[in-house]
């Protein structure tokens, strides 16, 4: 049958500006009349001389509206010239799958439909993200072009009636406009499968898991969060390494991820948390909707921080097969992520980068091959096999390290601690706060912080000073190409190392989200293991600090959850830095806020 393309005339939307991480806007936004057609239009025309004749990847996180998506994307694919679309079966693949399947194939790009870790479902968030020839997502240049693009947009193109089965693995090849236009419809785990079994010793994983030489079975409890992982972590841990059918759960992509916040932290996954806390499981790991974000614990729920997570697989990166191939190139962390992989980095005198948030400047040093290992605090951990951040790949990585070792996790961590001295790291979020306020805060902050006299000054905290060194709006040269990517955020940088950061996010949906991160590095013996203290004196102790601050102040704020939530020890050790950080910004005032909505 022969299909004709058709051109429709559409007006353009002026908020179709991708952020961090693509586009991504509540369903209810994307299911405008031509609000989705005008981005995907957006996309294609970006790609200019080369949409023509492309090959694209396509998939997502099995989110709500995914399907419908993939599928209008195909009809839009076929009346764009394009020559190929690889999708996904059921439109599912993981953010690192698509990363790899564009390398492997030697696709033009990809389209991967996801709202990353936000929640999904009718009346939740939805995203449309676009990944270059590299596999990783678009440069600022592009994500620039397709904003420029979409708001002067005319119309768009589709082949209305061209339907693709995207339920039923296979080749569909069409005919439109007289030329060939192919849909394959693929395995959504295989690829990626097997790229760990190239990067990993599968075999000593499995002893690992399994038990062998008298070695008991490391159990592992693995937490999908309902979102795309779970096929892969099916394949993976219970059919290739052998874990139990009920080390594994939450492995259903739900289009509402079962109403779960698909964001392995803390809060969002307690779940695993207090499962882990039962003592029964010697690891645990969970991952985000569309499977880059990763959040590891150890036996009896001990906290990994993906500053540390960073830190220690870089110590140990001899262990895993792909890198002794490879060597080791470098190690990268964004800015806003504690210090830990910089004292690495120096003992294996390797290169170092810090780069701003966003994984696509990882990527550029990847691809000019020096980068190997990088991590962000806001748990993305990743190396150079794809360019993305790599969930499932950091549970693997530290299994693979376990297995080499025969350490605990927290017997690594703690001997890292030994080694390296530890950073204690917080992260305070306050979400879809007042856009023009928090832009004002950041304004003033800026100036504040940039003012001449500032350097020098010392803050006084109770009895701990700390005395300004650097204070600055973070601007980032890429060592590669020298261009310049501006304010990326303030950085108040302390002469003891101490570091307060401050950063509106790049991928909410609505209103702004202001980010404050602490960041302080402690060689003390005594101040190391603070971890080691009982959880209810860490929280008492944390419970007399604020509220004596607040009485000093002559607040009343009102005690909320988030501050009893976990990774206790950074708070009681961090506590002076924080009041600082709040007072410095005036988070308060400028928010309306007592207390932030999350703490990681
Ligand atoms: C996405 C990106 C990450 C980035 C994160 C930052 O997850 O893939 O590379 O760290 O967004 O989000 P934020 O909300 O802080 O801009
Ligand atoms: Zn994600």
């Amino acid at each position: 049958m022969e299909f004709r393309s058709s051109v429709v005339p559409t007006t353009p939307f002026d908020d179709q500006k991708p952020g961090t991480s693509g586009l991504r806007k509540k369903v209810t936004v994307f299911q405008q009349q031509n609000y989705t057609e005008n981005f995907v239009q957006a996309i294609l025309d970006s790609l200019r001389d080369d949409l023509k004749g492309s090959v694209l990847i396509l998939g997502g996180d099995g989110r709500y509206y995914v399907k419908d998506a993939a599928k209008l994307i195909i009809k839009m694919c076929a009346a764009n010239g394009v020559k190929r679309v690889i999708v996904g079966h059921h439109g599912l693949l993981s953010t690192p799958a698509v990363s790899h399947i564009i390398r492997k194939r030697n696709a033009t790009g990809g389209i991967i439909l996801t709202a990353s870790h936000n929640p999904g479902g009718p009346d939740k968030d939805f995203g449309i993200k676009f990944n270059t020839r590299n596999g990783g997502p678009a440069p600022d240049n592009i994500t620039t072009d397709i904003f420029n693009i979409t708001v002067s947009l005319e119309s768009y193109k589709i082949v209305h009636d061209l339907e693709c089965d995207i339920d039923a693995q296979g080749d569909y090849a069409y005919s439109v406009d007289g030329n060939e236009f192919t849909v394959e419809v693929i395995d959504s785990v295989a690829d990626y499968v097997s790229l760990m079994k190239q990067i990993f010793d599968f075999s000593s994983l499995r002893n690992l898991l399994e038990g062998s030489e008298g070695q008991k079975p490391f159990k592992v409890l693995i937490n999908s969060l309902n979102g795309v992982t779970g096929p892969y972590v099916r394949q993976i841990f219970v059919k290739e390494l052998g874990a139990s059918e009920d080390g594994v759960v939450n492995t259903e992509p739900l289009e509402d991820f079962g109403g779960l916040h698909p964001d392995p932290n803390l809060t969002y996954a307690a779940e695993l948390v207090d499962a882990l806390k039962e003592g029964i499981h010697d690891f645990g790991a969970a991952f985000d909707g569309d499977g880059d974000r990763n959040m590891i614990l150890g036996k009896n729920a001990f906290f990994v921080t993906p500053s540390d997570s960073l830190a220690v697989l870089g110590a140990h990166l001899h262990h895993i097969p792909y890198f002794r191939t490879t060597g080791v190139k470098g190690f990268a962390r964004s800015m806003p992520t504690a210090g830990a992989i910089d004292r690495v980095a120096n003992a294996v005198a390797v290169n170092f980068y810090e780069v701003p948030t966003g994984w696509k400047y990882f990527g550029a040093l990847m691809d000019a091959n020096r980068l190997s290992l990088c991590g962000e605090e806001s748990f993305g951990t990743g190396s150079d096999h794809v360019r993305e951040k790599d969930g499932i790949w950091a549970a693997l990585a530290w299994l693979q390290i376990i297995a080499c070792e025969k350490k605990s996790v927290e017997e690594l961590l703690v001997s890292h601690w030994r080694k390296f001295g530890r950073n204690f790291f917080t992260r305070y979020d306050y979400e879809n706060c007042d856009a023009e306020s928090c832009a004002t805060m950041m304004n003033k902050l800026e100036q504040i912080v940039t003012s001449p006299v500032y350097v020098g000054t010392k803050i006084i905290h109770r009895n701990k000073s700390y005395v300004v060194k650097l204070a600055d709006n973070f601007c980032y040269e890429d060592p590669v190409d020298g261009s310049i990517t501006a304010r990326q955020g303030i950085r108040l940088l302390f002469a003891d190392g101490s570091r307060i950061i401050v950063r509106l996010s790049g991928t909410g949906s609505s209103g702004a989200t202001v980010r404050i991160y602490v960041d302080s590095y402690e060689k003390d013996e005594n101040v190391l293991l603070e971890d080691a203290q009982d959880f209810y004196v860490c929280f008492f102790l944390l419970a007399c600090i604020v509220s004596f601050d607040l009485l000093v102040r002559n607040e009343v704020v009102e005690y909320q959850k988030p501050f009893i939530q976990y990774n206790t020890a950074s708070q009681v050790v961090l506590a002076p830095l924080i009041n600082i950080a709040l007072d410095v910004t005036e988070i308060r005032v400028h928010t309306g806020r007592d207390a932030p909505t999350v703490i990681t």
